[in-house]
């Protein structure tokens, strides 16, 4: 039976407002997904009768935390189907997890004089890091160009590609442009090199599914928040082979297997890089997001998707002096574009007035922005719970802010 995306609607109570008296457009998903009652139920459950700290206690509560945030992490196993439970790793988010990787790594496998290659469309999540540990490693950073459609050039990979490149690092899916990569094809690549390969995952999860042992990357990096759970928490999938070479990137409670003032011992995977009290209850939360997303299916979200980003781009196409940035035959369903030549600040302004949220700036990818040679766009981006009705009003809302601009 088809799945009625209607009725999915009455899962998010936040769609349900008004915002400056119109009902809610809500196009900004790639920022952040709202919040099914699953998600903000077990929230509240938990907050309600299950907090405690973790790993720690012999009272009743501690142990069933315990036992609740490590069915978690089965959980995402199986959501990602990685091969242990213990190559998954709670962190703050997908910044946090590309930044461990980006310590850890580097103060182990990287020196002077190498290369890490990342590619012309990563979120700044996914360069930055890499520039600090270059600095700080005398390490190089090489970048995979990428095409006017925003498609990454493969041959140009494969001459980065060399005896000195340490590691690849790119994202399955352009936050700005939409582009979903060849990840397979740049795994297989890079370890003809035997070259690792971390993918930035953010943007991919609520649209695909994703099989880390099928694509055989080594690490894979997703926020809780992107795939209708909390903010705040995140996954760092590593092999067990590279997690158990790396050193720690924190220290603290629980990472320790034995502390004396000479000398620490390290606990063993997934402990060694969870230091700290974890954030129990945001997990929780987003082991019902991942929960609520595999009852849905995956082929029903993508078809409905594909359905609202071919819709929007032939709605958007009527309008005159529309320039969209990022036209990948491999899309999710992100729309970036200038209109009129208005400032995306201006656009955007004038559809919230509107009740539209959409993103406008440089969605913290300005490479890609230099790139095509704009300040920003102003970027729509679908959700399984939008509708081609909101695209209708989207259409609607640049035509007022022509109107008032153009
Ligand atoms: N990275 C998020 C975005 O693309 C915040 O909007």
């Amino acid at each position: 039976m088809p799945f009625n995306f209607q009725k999915l609607r009455s899962e998010f109570p936040a769609l349900h407002q008004k915002i400056n008296k119109r009902p809610l457009v809500y196009l900004d998903n790639a920022a952040t997904t709202q919040k099914p009652r699953a998600v903000i139920e077990r929230l509240t459950q938990y907050y309600n009768s299950e907090n405690s700290n973790i790993h720690r206690g012999a009272h009743f509560l501690s142990q069933q935390a315990t036992l609740a945030y490590e069915e978690a992490r089965k959980t995402t196993q199986m959501f990602i189907n990685a091969a242990f439970d213990h190559e998954v790793l709670f962190t703050r988010g997908t910044t946090e997890a590309i930044n461990l990787v980006a310590h850890s790594f580097f103060k182990k496998f990287v020196k002077q004089g190498d290369e890490i290659i990342v590619s012309a469309m990563e979120h700044h999540s996914n360069i930055v890091p890499w520039q600090i540990a270059c600095e700080n490693h005398g390490a190089t950073l090489k970048v995979i160009p990428m095409d006017d459609r925003g498609v990454l050039d493969m041959e140009a990979y494969r001459q980065l590609l060399n005896e000195k490149t340490r590691l690849v690092a790119v994202t399955h899916v352009s936050n700005a442009l939409g582009t979903i990569n060849p990840v397979k094809e740049i795994i297989n690549t890079a370890h003809k090199f035997d070259v690792p390969v971390l993918i930035d995952g953010a943007q991919a999860l609520s649209h695909m599914k994703v099989d880390v042992q099928e694509l055989d990357c080594d690490f894979y990096c997703f926020s809780g928040h992107k795939i209708y759970g909390p903010m705040g928490v995140g996954v760092l999938y590593g092999k067990e082979e590279w997690l158990n070479q790396m050193p720690p990137y924190q220290g603290g409670g629980e990472m320790i297997k034995e502390v004396t003032f000479e000398k620490t011992t390290f606990n063993e995977l997934p402990f060694k890089f969870e230091a700290g009290t974890p954030n129990v209850g945001d997990v929780l939360g987003m082991e019902a997001a991942m929960r609520f997303i595999s009852y849905l299916r995956m082929d029903e979200i993508a078809a409905h998707e594909k359905d609202l980003l071919q819709y929007g781009m032939q709605q958007l196409k009527t309008l005159d002096n529309i320039r969209f940035i990022g036209t990948a035959p491999e899309k999710t369903s992100v729309i970036s574009f200038i209109f009129n030549d208005i400032h995306p600040y201006d656009t955007g302004t004038i559809l919230d007035k509107l009740g539209i949220a959409v993103r406008t700036g440089h969605h913290c990818a300005q490479p890609v922005m230099d790139y095509f040679g704009v300040p920003g766009t102003v970027r729509a981006s679908f959700a399984i719970y939008n509708t081609r009705d909101e695209i209708d009003i989207l259409v609607e809302g640049l035509k007022k802010v022509r109107e008032m601009f153009g």
